[in-house]
């Protein structure tokens, strides 16, 4: 299986394994799974009764938002899966954004981050708005189907950021944690091989490798690492690493939304559905190419274990590091035997939800999580994994 977000699977840990559970969690977490997909099959069955069944098995219907048609049970197990993916990037996102977006007030985390790109603050809000407004379309048109909408709010269990000179954010309930990341920038060589894919088993070594070797934090957590009040350059040491481990998570996360998204479309089955997905994928790649553009920018420092090395300037760079190649290479594509493509990759559909899971996991994105939600979660992407597109 390959991992959308590019990380080795050997490397991960799940929080809770099967193998350790006992057999009575197992059972009740069966019956669990069980109810819940009988919930969904009556919600559709309730909803095919109204409008014909053919509707539930006709993946050619393409009817606007608004009329009543039923989408199959594998569409909106799907579509459940990105919702929960979405939610989660909100999560993420605004994060970023009450601490460095162009809302916040000025400080050295965020003038560590212009110094990626003077606009950055202004595209981290974009970022989230983007985010929450996928979450809310996804959730609203699963019910317009009579499917259920996905609510992480039980899992809200995180602090985040212990910052009190920016009010409000020390006691807000997280559903992620940024402060302990492990970030796979293998993406950034992932992009610029000629000859390999991950769909072909290949992996790529890391553009930093300390990032993706310890736990770091990618906001301040705490009014030491913001500076607020600070816009002078250059950026302390540490609070640019922080700056800088942003910038290469952004992509990271853009990355990996562009690759689930063209994955799980494969086995859609809907057209509406699948303009859905097609759609808000295509702006996961649009977010992916702006952060890829801006990581390059990272100021070159090292802090403690945390190596940024010179990206742009170094020289001879080579083609695997060098920052201004930000277009996807062409690469090899479905078989040898063709010509090379300039692709997104990976994009092949087995396991692909299940693969997010474990790679955001190995991100670090939810240490601290209780056993339950990554219950939920599991649950969601082995339904989407099930699904299969029915024509
Ligand atoms: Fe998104
Ligand atoms: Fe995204």
């Amino acid at each position: 299986m390959h991992l959308s977000w590019g990380m080795a699977e050997n490397k991960i840990e799940f929080i809770y394994a099967e193998e350790k559970k006992t057999m009575k969690q197992s059972e009740a977490a069966i019956r669990k799974h069980a109810n819940r997909r009988s919930f969904l099959k009556n919600s559709l069955a309730a909803s095919a009764a109204t409008v014909g069944v053919g509707m539930l098995s006709g993946g050619l219907t393409a009817l606007g938002a608004d009329h009543d048609g039923g989408i199959t049970e594998g569409d909106a197990a799907i579509l459940r899966f990105l919702a929960a993916a979405e939610i989660l990037e909100t999560d993420l996102w605004t994060q970023y954004n009450e601490l460095g977006g162009v809302g916040a007030p000025v400080s050295g985390y965020q003038t560590g981050l212009t110094q990626l790109d003077g606009d950055m603050p202004q595209y981290i809000a974009d970022n989230t708005d983007d985010e929450m407004s996928h979450e809310l379309f996804i959730n609203a048109y699963l019910k317009s189907k009579g499917a259920k909408p996905v609510d992480l709010d039980q899992f809200r269990n995180l602090l985040g950021s212990q910052v009190t000179d920016i009010p409000g954010i020390a006691s807000k309930k997280r559903l992620t944690n940024l402060m302990e990341l492990t970030v796979d920038t293998s993406w950034w060589t992932r992009y610029r091989s000629t000859t390999q894919n991950p769909d072909f088993g290949d992996t790529f070594p890391n553009a930093v490798p300390t990032l993706a070797g310890g736990m770091f934090t990618a906001i301040p957590r705490n009014n030491a690492e913001l500076e607020i009040g600070s816009a002078v350059t250059p950026v302390d040491t540490h609070v640019q690493a922080i700056a800088n481990t942003a910038g290469f998570h952004f992509a990271f996360i853009e990355q990996g939304g562009t690759s689930l998204y063209a994955s799980i479309a494969q086995r859609v089955s809907n057209v509406e559905v699948l303009r859905i997905v097609l759609s808000i994928g295509g702006t996961e790649i649009m977010h992916f190419q702006t952060w890829h553009d801006k990581a390059g920018n990272a100021k070159p420092l090292t802090d403690g274990a945390l190596v940024f090395p010179d990206l742009t300037n170094d020289i001879p760079q080579p083609e695997s590091l060098q920052s201004n190649l930000i277009m996807p290479e062409p690469t090899v594509f479905l078989s040898k035997k063709f010509p090379v493509c300039s692709i997104i990759r990976p994009t092949a559909t087995r396991g692909v939800a299940m693969g997010a899971v474990k790679a955001l996991t190995a991100d670090g994105l939810f240490r601290g999580q209780t056993p339950d939600f990554f219950e939920f979660l599991r649950d969601l992407a082995e339904e989407a994994d099930e699904a299969r597109r029915e024509v």
